[in-house]
């Protein structure tokens, strides 16, 4: 048994029950995501382990109606009395929550979703328990899959095509948000992703469901395909659920890799990253967020060192190649998705100029 205190929390840790403290980031991060996107209401953890998350959502973000669920009996013992610990009005299930779905009367303004490894058995379920307008917190733990280490295993998990390499961080997370919207269209709720992040082990997406058919349709807008060229870092995006997509680059000839299908929207809201901005209290959270407000809404990204390496020449600083994007009038910035990797409106080409630079004089 271990004694901990995270946040405003202080609980125990009973030996078997899962707690990384090393995941304290991102609950810190989803504290201030239900100060700036929540308006209360009631609160669902399925999946608790120790209970610190509904226990945190309710000290901190000022949730008073939580239900908390975990499957594994010592796990629910342990989320009992951590509750109680902290004076948390909540009540505790030792159930699953297709079980509880299945059962329960009980619909939600907020559920918080971290099992271990994939979500996707889950994510069927958790959809007949919503409100309107609720909020979606979903960990993927399974990278190496959504990343298309084994494209077979994202195939049949997610039913989409990975997309493995320098991309695979940002592809792995839309998949993972297509595959929720695929299940939300089911009970006829469209999606918009508010936060979204791939970081150290985990992807994790922040989103609002809305309820209605219209909804679910200009969503499903939003779905659709790529195409990516491993041998000069090319890509195009096409959506739509069949789209014409060439698996020819247009820029070398070379025969692309295809990937999808994938969600190709927005994937953070400014606004919300703003007041999770002025709420946030760790560095290590502020970091992130405030990476994440500057990055563009553009998908996917050019990694500077692959364009190089492809080019055959030296390696040049990304902070440089931006400022000439920018000079010529295109928007660029860094991503949080990879390292040395620019987020720009403009075509391969024009990243390519900027990477090589101005022409010396005298040259052809
Ligand atoms: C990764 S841990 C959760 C960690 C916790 N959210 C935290 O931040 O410390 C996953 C927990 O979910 C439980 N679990 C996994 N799948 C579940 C399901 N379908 N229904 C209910 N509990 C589940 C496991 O027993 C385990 O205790
Ligand atoms: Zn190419």
């Amino acid at each position: 048994m271990q004694k901990v205190k995270e946040g405003e929390a202080a609980i125990t840790v009973r030996n078997g029950v899962f707690f990384n403290p090393q995941m304290g980031k991102l609950r810190d991060i989803s504290v201030s995501f239900l100060k700036a996107a929540g308006s209360g209401g009631s609160l669902l953890d399925c999946t608790a382990a120790t209970g610190i998350r509904a226990i945190r959502y309710a000290l901190e973000a000022g949730y008073k109606d939580v239900t908390i669920l975990d499957m594994n009996r010592q796990a629910y013992a342990n989320a009992k009395e951590n509750a109680k610990r902290n004076r948390i009005r909540a009540e505790v299930l030792n159930t699953s929550l297709q079980e509880f779905a299945n059962t329960t009367g009980g619909r939600f303004d907020v559920i918080d979703l971290d099992p271990f490894g994939s979500p996707a058995p889950e994510v069927y379920d958790m959809m007949k328990v919503l409100k309107d307008n609720a909020l979606l917190m979903v960990t993927a733990t399974d990278t190496a899959v959504l990343c298309g280490a084994h494209s077979a295993a994202c195939v049949k998990t997610y039913n989409a095509k990975p997309l493995h390499g320098e991309l695979c961080h940002e592809t792995g997370m839309r998949i993972l948000i297509g595959f929720i919207l695929k299940n939300a269209m089911q009970f006829n709720y469209g999606i918009e992703p508010l936060v979204s992040i791939a970081d150290m082990h985990y992807m994790r997406a922040f989103i609002r469901v809305k309820h209605g058919a219209e909804e679910a349709a200009r969503a499903a807008e939003e779905l659709g395909f790529g195409a990516f060229c491993t041998r000069c870092k090319n890509f195009v995006l096409a959506k739509g659920i069949a789209p014409a997509l060439g698996g020819v680059c247009g820029n070398c000839g070379s025969r692309m890799e295809l990937f999808g299908p994938l969600w190709l929207g927005r994937l953070n809201n400014k606004k919300v990253l703003s007041e999770m901005l002025g709420d946030a209290q760790s560095t290590d959270a502020r970091q992130l967020i405030k990476a994440l407000r500057w990055e563009l809404d553009t998908p996917l990204f050019y990694s500077v060192p692959k364009i190089t390496k492809s080019l055959g020449i030296g390696s040049v600083s990304p902070a440089l190649v931006i400022e000439r994007l920018e000079a010529e009038g295109f928007a660029a910035s860094y991503t949080h998705f990879g390292r040395d990797g620019i987020k720009t409106d403009a075509t391969l080409k024009d990243v390519i100029r900027a990477v090589r630079g101005p022409r010396k004089k005298g040259a052809i």
